[in-house]
């Protein structure tokens, strides 16, 4: 593939987005080059899994925002950490869906958000969050919104879904690698399977993010995320006329463990439904493989 371009995909008057678009698409383009070419993984964890593709598009992206930006903070997924006490900080995913990659799936994205923190902010206060852009290198498909101004993909107004209710919704999640044994989305994964179009775990955040932000999901939710996955996405799904919160309702926060966006037609329900699932009411029993086997047994006899 050429190199991807700019033009038209941002329109003019969203300076901040623009310019961050330029640096996604370098680095998806980098990211893109080495899916092809393949590259050898490590671990960070026992499942949390990291390449070179992440380290060199972190570094791009620095080098890159650094130049273009030079008081704004970095906060970066493979470490970097710049004038984090800047007013402004962008939260960089250099590679979202970094287990996809490694496996040669084709579904991962570049992610920049940029927080703009008020003097006077304490260090566990969030700012606004006030330009997105997320990059999908494999699709050639740039999505970026600015506060304000609204959420473009590829140089089109987006919105989110019009879907109103759970039975007809089709929803993301995904499964931290992290502290994942102390996780309990099975049980949502399940719950909202049975009540829905059903869930899909593509691997992705930020663009499951995106997806829910241009109406291709209606809803995604997950637990454990950091604020390189959610800043870009959440400020997406603001802009396409959605809802973001923690499960509960309380403001959607950068350091949140939680994250639930919605068209937000569905964001009443969902939360109804997870604080039912949380109480514990209304639960479908998952039949345990042995039990499933004796009930195929009991059935064929
Ligand atoms: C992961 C992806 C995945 C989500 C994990 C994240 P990474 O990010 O966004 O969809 O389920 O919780 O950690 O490690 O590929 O950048
Ligand atoms: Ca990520
Ligand atoms: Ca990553």
């Amino acid at each position: 593939m050429s190199e991807p371009a700019l033009h038209g995909r941002v329109p003019e008057h969203l300076e901040l987005a623009g310019r961050a678009a330029g640096i996604a698409l370098e680095a998806g383009a980098l990211t893109r080059g080495y899916f092809e070419r393949g590259v050898a993984t490590e671990y960070k964890g026992d499942v949390d899994l990291v390449t070179e593709a992440d380290r060199a598009s972190e570094e791009l992206i620095t080098e890159r925002l650094s130049a273009a930006f030079p008081d704004h903070g970095i906060y970066g997924e493979e470490g970097v950490r710049q004038r984090i006490d800047s007013e402004y900080r962008w939260y960089v995913d250099p590679l979202d869906g970094t287990t996809n990659f490694a496996h040669g799936f084709p579904v991962f994205c570049v992610s920049l958000g940029l927080e703009h923190r008020q003097a006077g902010l304490a260090t566990g206060q969030d700012g606004e969050l006030i330009a997105g852009v997320i990059y999908d290198p494999m699709r050639d498909e740039l999505f970026v919104a600015q506060k304000g101004q609204g959420a473009w993909l590829n140089g089109r107004r987006m919105h989110v879904s019009g879907t109103k209710d759970l039975a007809e919704a089709l929803l993301a999640t995904g499964f931290p690698s992290r502290k994942r044994h102390v996780s309990p989305n099975i049980h949502f994964y399940q719950e909202l399977t049975l009540r829905s179009h059903g869930v899909r775990r593509a691997g992705s955040a930020a663009l499951d993010l995106a997806y829910t932000a241009c109406g291709r999901m209606d809803a995604f939710w997950e637990f454990y995320l950091n604020p390189w996955d959610t800043a870009a996405g959440a400020l997406l799904v603001q802009e396409a006329g959605g809802a973001i919160t923690r499960f509960d309702g309380t403001p959607f926060r950068l350091d949140s463990s939680e994250v639930l966006a919605t068209n937000g037609l569905l964001h009443e329900e969902l939360m109804a439904q997870f604080a039912a699932m949380f109480a514990g009411r209304d639960l479908h029993p998952i039949p345990t493989p042995a039990e499933f086997a004796a009930q195929r047994a009991a059935r064929s006899s």
